[in-house]
């Protein structure tokens, strides 16, 4: 019968070693190169180490259950929340129960447990083991380029077509609009970002808090991937900001619109973010931009800027254990505010 308890530090070579088998290679050298930002430097991880419980046989390591502990606003009270991630069992051992059992035993322990962009296998046992679907979190894409609606399961053929019919009404979403109020890129998140959230986290039904020292944590210490800040001001205080990063895709280059955050009644703010993202994924020749995003409010302003709905396949479980919700506060998601910035999506 295997043991569960939390990770020790002699534990590392054996976690890889078992993170080779199960996800192959590539995915064990970028966990090699996240793990220590992930697992030690998050500001929110205890004083008893990162947030990893180990299924034991003798002195072998045969399953993980990694999470990232996040502070969490759920219908304005603040919890103790982590997302699930880099869960793992040997392949000979799976499906005898044990990822039951590391699933319990993290969920025991956090105040919300929460699971974002889910393998099939960990969906399905997510289900099994009841905890309420409230995704996936919608996906949105806005065209610049007519390259931008172009698929690389189609035919190039069939691509050139449909780039051509669809070039006027690319050419009317992204269209150059102006700017309202001041946005400038930053490299560091200070501390009227924690006062910004401090005035409007209660706004959203679920979000995770995001103060100075999470976003810098999460936005600027990365060391898999770089992103661009561009933060809203108005009246010398912080009003909002953006994080977004341009990528290489098979069909074209895209440009990835990961978190933002403004007051979800700041419609003006919110737009001119998104006006300055338009430029930037122009001005870096990007043939599209792609969001996810939860929160209704938002997203309708997103629909308003040339952006639509796409399939998503981001699945999205959460439990909440700390506090008192019921059954409509998995039932109406309108207020939650999720994005691909969430847990570790974005790798
Ligand atoms: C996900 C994982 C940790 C589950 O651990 P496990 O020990 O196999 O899980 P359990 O035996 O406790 O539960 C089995 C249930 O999980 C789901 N499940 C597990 N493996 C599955 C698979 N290959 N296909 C479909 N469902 C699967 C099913 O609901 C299954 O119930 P069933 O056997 O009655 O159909 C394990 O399958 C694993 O390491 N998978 C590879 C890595 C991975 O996908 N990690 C998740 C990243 S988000």
């Amino acid at each position: 019968m295997a043991e569960i308890d939390r990770y020790r530090p002699e534990d590392r070579r054996q976690v890889e070693a078992l993170y080779r088998r199960v996800f192959g290679p590539d995915a064990a050298e970028a966990n090699r190169l996240r793990w220590d930002w992930q697992y030690r430097r998050n500001p929110n991880v205890p004083a008893d180490g990162p947030l990893i419980w180990i299924a034991r046989e003798g002195s072998t390591v045969i399953g993980q259950y990694a999470a990232m502990p996040v502070r969490a606003s759920v219908s304005g009270q603040e919890i103790a929340a982590a997302w699930g991630m880099d869960v793992m069992v040997a392949p000979e051992r799976q499906r005898q129960g044990l990822g039951d059992v590391l699933f319990r035993t993290w969920d025991r322990a956090v105040g919300a447990s929460l699971g974002l962009g889910l393998s099939d296998a960990s969906f399905r046992l997510f289900k099994k083991l009841g905890w309420p679907v409230v995704g996936p979190v919608p996906c949105l894409v806005k065209p610049l380029s007519r390259r931008a609606l172009r698929r690389p399961s189609w035919p190039m053929a069939v691509n050139r077509f449909v780039s051509y019919v669809t070039l006027p009404w690319v050419r009317l979403v992204a269209r150059t609009r102006p700017l309202h109020g001041e946005v400038s890129t930053i490299r560091q998140f200070d501390d009227g970002f924690t006062r910004l959230w401090t005035r409007i986290g209660g706004r959203f039904a679920f979000a995770v808090r995001r103060d100075a020292a999470y976003l810098n944590w999460k936005y600027i210490q990365t060391p898999h991937v770089r992103y661009t800040i561009a933060a809203l001001r108005r009246d010398n205080e912080v009003a909002g900001y953006a994080v977004y990063r341009h990528a290489q895709e098979p069909r074209g280059r895209v440009t990835l619109l990961v978190d933002l955050l403004t007051d979800p009644d700041d419609h003006a703010g919110l737009l001119t973010l998104l006006r300055w993202v338009d430029r930037e994924a122009r001005a870096a020749d990007s043939d599209k931009i792609r969001t996810f995003a939860m929160h209704e409010g938002f997203r309708k302003l997103l629909r308003k800027s040339g952006y639509y709905p796409v399939k998503s396949t981001m699945e999205f479980v959460a439990k909440v254990n700390a506090v008192k919700v019921g059954a409509d506060f998995y039932k109406s998601t309108d207020l939650w505010h999720v994005t691909l910035g969430d847990s570790d999506q974005d790798r």
